[in-house]
């Protein structure tokens, strides 16, 4: 049985105290909620004092991104084994920004979530389409190399422990979700592909999650859906009493 998940995907927000802050109350708000697993994602600079403001409560610790070495002359980069050790657990890979803005490719994707499980990090891949895509009927396509390519040999113990994000990128920061029936359709096909791939088990304990545009007062018709285990939540994130309500809402037996 899946527990839904939910993520907070802070992006490029949140100094080092403003984490710390966030973080010791949204600890107190969830200490006795229970049937949901929560995650926040705050950058880099903040990781390690979010993690230890975290520790011992129901709160997991995300890193936004991390470099498939272990270390050498990257700059700029980030380890797996430096972000495990700065006391996050999970690690999101791929999101769309980083493809489109970053020229993330699936083949850096595969790197990084390799790099990511070798590192003992939970990765959170991003998988997704844009509208033209979209409205080109191309949606199962992108998804199907996004997932092929970027989960490329992977043994299906690790795709058992995996979260796949589908975030449509039409979706993402428009306030334009996905439709329930969107997701559902979409999050069926991505679990029939698992199955197909990587085996039935496997397929049935991944977490599938949904992002984009997902607020309060949307997150509960979402993961209503069959196949929808929780959400990565940008923007309606950084606020903790609105981040709470999502949280609270998300609970259910998926
Ligand atoms: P918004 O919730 O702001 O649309 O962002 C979604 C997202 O990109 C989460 O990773």
């Amino acid at each position: 049985m899946r527990i839904p998940f939910v993520a907070g995907n802070w992006k490029m927000h949140k100094t080092v105290a403003e984490a710390v802050k966030y973080v010791k109350e949204l600890r107190g708000l969830v200490k006795d909620v229970d049937g949901v697993e929560v995650v926040v994602s705050p950058p880099f600079t903040a990781l390690h004092a979010a993690a230890e403001a975290a520790r011992n409560s129901n709160v997991g610790i995300a890193a936004q991104d991390l470099h498939w070495e272990r270390e050498g002359a990257f700059t700029g980069e980030v380890s797996g084994a430096m972000i495990r050790e700065a006391g996050a657990e999970y690690v999101v890979v791929g999101h769309s920004e980083r493809r489109t803005l970053f020229g993330e490719t699936d083949a850096t994707v595969n790197r990084k979530v390799a790099a990511a499980c070798a590192a003992g990090l939970t990765p959170l891949v991003c998988i997704g389409e844009t509208l033209d895509q979209r409205e080109r009927q191309e949606t199962f396509d992108v998804l199907d190399r996004q997932i092929r390519q970027g989960l490329d040999g992977l043994t299906g113990e690790r795709i058992a422990q995996l979260v796949v994000a589908y975030e449509p990128v039409w979706a993402i920061g428009t306030g334009r979700n996905a439709t329930p029936a969107q997701a559902a359709e979409t999050h069926g096909h991505i679990r029939k592909r698992l199955r197909q791939w990587f085996g039935p088990d496997a397929a049935e304990l991944c977490h599938v999650i949904y992002g984009g545009s997902v607020k309060p007062d949307n997150i509960a018709d979402l993961v209503s859906q069959p196949d929808v285990d929780g959400a990565l939540v940008g923007g309606a994130s950084l606020d903790v009493r609105g981040f709470l309500e999502i949280v609270t809402r998300s609970r259910r037996a998926v």
